[in-house]
């Protein structure tokens, strides 16, 4: 763990986010707000107070807890960073609650089963491969996230919406210049190119042999009047936007915890079928999605005495969670020979991820490829000289180099 004092406001509240410095490392401020007690006010960057949960076990009821809701615009929902306030008008399944919410959700299931997910396990083999030739074609030192993870990424949820090959030097050009938009000007460009391509590749549906996820929903609820066409393209941006930065972050972090842990490398050397467990460790080990647990009560709800009122915000920091020391002994080693247990690196209840297993798929069959086809693979500069992503942004960096 990293030493930083954690940072608290003019009354002695926590703010929250709090600084990461750290590439793959919680904060150093989880650990004194965990020795808070259960649940613990914090102070935001715009005044506002929410309240923090810092226990497993009551981050786990509290996830299925129907008077926690996911609607940004609501008012008391914790808004921790200014351009989370930009996004709350920008409805997504994410957003949405009960009916809603489950009416887009059971649309989209049919393409995350696990009998779909084990019938793309070919494509995202041979995409995998792909990316590792160009990788190795090119001169080191390259930056694994966009020499590599990226693309990789973004490929699998091309193959997963069905974006004709013709058409996907395009559609990630476009999406990399929204993924590193840093503002709601420079997205403007990119986003509008790619809503006017979905639009059409919806609207020629038909032609377009071999498409999946937009070719059945153009299909069975487009023209059954279930949904428009503006739906449509709205939920696959949502997929293409949520699905390739968490993924190629989780590539590039794995990646480098890996490599900063040599002797754990090594028993996935000696024995690479313990690569699923490994995965499931680096997820909660590294929890990238730490942000996601945001929420607002709609009704009273007490805990360990204290009563939450209605329309206060709450927070449940997964990465915090998932170093729950009365759930995982010694949380802050990294084991791949570890017990799974029951990880918030995918949130939980209502809105957990909806392609987790697909994410598994992809992760597990990349750390399988680089292991076994790069072995040479190492950092270029030392971990503690990257940038760290922002406090309030997914757990990362922005740049990996690396070389073999
Ligand atoms: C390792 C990679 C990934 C991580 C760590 C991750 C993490 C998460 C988390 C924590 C949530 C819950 C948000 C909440 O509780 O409000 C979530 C939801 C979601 N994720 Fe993922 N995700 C990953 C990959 C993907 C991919 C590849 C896709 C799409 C292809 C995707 C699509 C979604 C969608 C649509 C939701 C919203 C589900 C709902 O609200 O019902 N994710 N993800």
């Amino acid at each position: 763990m990293t030493e930083t004092a954690p940072v608290s406001d003019e009354a002695g509240t926590f703010t929250f986010p709090q600084p990461r410095t750290c590439p793959y490392q919680p904060p150093a401020g989880y650990e004194p707000l965990r020795e808070q007690g259960p649940l613990t006010k914090v102070t935001l960057y715009d005044g506002q107070q929410a309240w923090l949960v810092t226990r497993h076990a009551d981050a786990r009821e509290l996830m299925t807890d129907t008077r926690l809701s996911s609607e940004r615009s609501s008012d008391g929902f914790p808004i921790i960073t200014p351009r989370l306030l930009d996004a709350r008008g920008f409805r997504t399944l994410v957003t949405m609650d009960g009916a809603e919410h489950s009416m887009y959700r059971r649309m989209l299931i049919p393409d995350f089963t696990i009998k779909r997910t084990r019938a793309m396990r070919p494509d995202v083999e041979r995409i995998v491969d792909e990316c590792v030739d160009r990788l190795l074609a090119s001169t080191p030192p390259v930056d694994l996230i966009q020499g590599f993870a990226s693309e990789l990424s973004s490929r699998v949820v091309f193959e997963l919406l069905g974006v004709p090959q013709e058409d996907q030097a395009f559609f990630f050009a476009r999406s990399a210049q929204l993924l590193q938009a840093t503002d709601t000007k420079q997205s403007e460009g990119p986003l509008a190119d790619l809503v006017d391509y979905l639009d059409r590749l919806v609207a020629s549906r038909g032609e377009a042999e071999g498409t999946w996820l937009l070719d059945r929903l153009a299909g069975e609820e487009v023209e059954k009047g279930e949904l428009d066409r503006g739906d449509l393209v709205r939920m696959a941006i949502q997929l293409l936007v949520t699905g390739q930065g968490t993924t190629a972050q989780m590539i590039a972090l794995g990646t480098a915890t890996l490599l900063e842990h040599p002797d754990q490398m090594e028993v996935l050397r000696k024995d690479p079928s313990g690569v699923p467990a490994a995965v499931e460790e680096l997820l909660r080990y590294l929890t990238i999605a730490d942000m996601a647990g945001l929420r607002v009560v709609t009704e009273d709800i007490e805990l360990h005495g204290q009563v939450i009122p209605a329309g206060s915000g709450i927070i449940l920091p997964f990465a915090l969670l998932n170093h729950d020391p009365e759930v995982y002994p010694d949380p802050h080693r990294f084991d791949v020979t570890r017990a799974p247990g029951q990880h918030f690196a995918f949130g939980f209840g209502p809105h957990n991820c909806i392609a987790q297993g697909l994410a598994r798929l992809e992760l597990e069959v990349t750390f399988r490829s680089l292991l076994e086809r790069i072995p040479t693979l190492r950092l270029d500069v030392p971990l503690s000289e990257l940038r760290v992503r922002e406090a309030a942004d997914m757990q990362g960096v922005y740049e990996l180099p690396v070389r073999w």
